[in-house]
């Protein structure tokens, strides 16, 4: 009896197609590497087809599954909405899901923050975001102010946007120098607090007033830029540099919410609440896209004095009721445990399970925080043979550029996180 669940596809069948016809995440087109091909996934591990290997995931598919894969809760607040409704319009009609989505958002998220707007994926959650800042600025009768604040080596997507405030060298949208709106850049956040560093955020943000619109960064960790930690006491000299000057101020949360830096929100390192604050990634679970831009009523109250009193963005799947149905199951798995007692596990695993990569060659810097565990070479990585030595230990990982790092989902055991943190040490030995 064929196995139901594999297709009718061969893996070289499924991989040749793939390799015509299919575009990857920053991948070239036809396909020159060969991506495994995953069958199912369940709790901390990826089946792959043909061999049924399984792989513990070291990613969380990109940061998002905290949860694990497949699991019952979210399992079945899929299923119980999709026996409902998969979706409806959000324009002139509303659900519960999104209204219970919303109301859980604003109760978690930092004080002050009262408005959701739903967004499809992280990178149009920072679109509406920065839509948000220059629409306040131009209903108040200010459009010059129209430029965003950043510090180098963030990233915080892939659309228009977003890309103006990546890195703008070295990073992967170097390429659109001259092309992308002009921002302003500060030097990298350095990892402890240095006052020379926050005054040149000071100078920065007086300087440039007239023109800034809003300041956006990353909170504590910077992400897919280079997974960068930094002294969350910055985060409270932008609020009080943008209180004084007025600028609007972003927490870009996609990869930091929900408990990833060992606080609900990075921006909780500093009790700082910002804005506008975007959130995404494991929002779902890594179940679906879904993303939340929230903003302060101030923000709101702003744009809907302007002479086009309203907020011009509404995505066709805006709101996604099966989308919000298994956020907000995911959200109370979250918080119906001791999150905080977990990520700690997770945390103290990478510490133990990372350190001996300190005394590797080639290895320049071994970092933890939360659920995140880096190391930096002092090379760029061969990917392919960093990938294959971490597959070879029985663990999905994704290195790039100089760094190997696990984002595990919380509930790995400590058996397979040692597995995870040996795999991150072979990748950057042979990587
Ligand atoms: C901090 C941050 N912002 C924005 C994004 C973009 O999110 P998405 O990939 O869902 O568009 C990412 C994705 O890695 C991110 O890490």
């Amino acid at each position: 009896m064929p196995d139901p669940h594999v297709s009718d596809l061969s893996v070289p069948e499924l991989l040749e197609l793939d390799r015509r016809h299919v575009w990857h995440p920053y991948g070239p087109m036809p396909g020159r590497q060969e991506p495994l091909v995953v069958e199912s996934a369940s709790g901390v591990r990826l089946r792959l087809a043909g061999t049924g290997t399984e792989l513990i995931d070291g990613m969380s598919s990109w940061w998002s599954a905290i949860h694990g894969y497949n699991h019952p809760a979210l399992n079945e607040a899929a299923r119980d909405q999709l026996g409902r409704m998969s979706h409806v319009m959000f324009g002139g009609l509303t659900h519960e899901p999104a209204v219970r989505l919303a109301k859980r958002l604003v109760d978690m998220s930092p004080e002050g923050l009262e408005h959701v707007f739903l967004a499809d994926s992280g990178s149009v959650s920072v679109e509406v975001a920065v839509k948000m800042c220059l629409q306040h600025w131009r209903s108040l009768g200010r459009p010059g102010k129209q430029r965003l604040l950043t510090w180098r080596g963030g990233y915080h997507g892939d659309t228009w946007q977003p890309m103006s405030v990546c890195d703008p060298e070295g990073g992967m949208h170097e390429l659109w120098q001259g092309v992308l709106q002009r921002q302003v850049f500060a030097d990298p956040p350095p990892v402890a607090y240095e006052e020379s560093y926050a005054d040149q955020l000071r100078e920065l943000i007086e300087r440039h007033a007239d023109e800034l619109a809003a300041v956006i960064v990353e909170p504590v960790v910077q992400g897919a830029g280079g997974m960068r930690f930094h002294s969350p006491a910055y985060l409270r000299v932008l609020r009080e540099a943008c209180d004084a000057h007025d600028v609007l101020l972003v927490f870009d949360e996609i990869a930091t919410g929900f408990g990833r830096t060992g606080s609900m929100f990075a921006a909780e390192h500093a009790a700082v609440t910002p804005d506008v604050m975007c959130v995404g990634k494991a929002l779902t679970g890594g179940y679906m896209t879904m993303a939340a831009t929230l903003c302060t009523a101030q923000v709101a109250d702003g744009i809907s004095r302007g002479e086009v009193p309203v907020l011009a963005h509404g995505p066709t799947f805006m709101g996604n009721p099966l989308a919000a149905a298994v956020a907000c199951a995911s959200i109370d798995l979250l918080l119906g445990q001791d999150w905080q007692t977990e990520v700690k596990r997770v945390e103290t695993g990478l510490r133990e399970g990372l350190a001996p990569a300190a005394e590797l060659p080639g290895v320049r810097d071994v970092r933890v925080l939360g659920a995140i565990g880096v190391v930096q070479l002092d090379h760029e990585i061969d990917m392919a043979a960093a990938t294959r030595a971490a597959v070879r230990e029985g663990v999905w990982l994704r290195p790039f550029r100089d760094l190997v790092y696990t984002m595990p989902p919380y509930v790995t055991g400590d058996a397979d996180l040692a597995r995870i943190t040996a795999a991150v040490c072979a990748a950057a030995r042979e990587g």
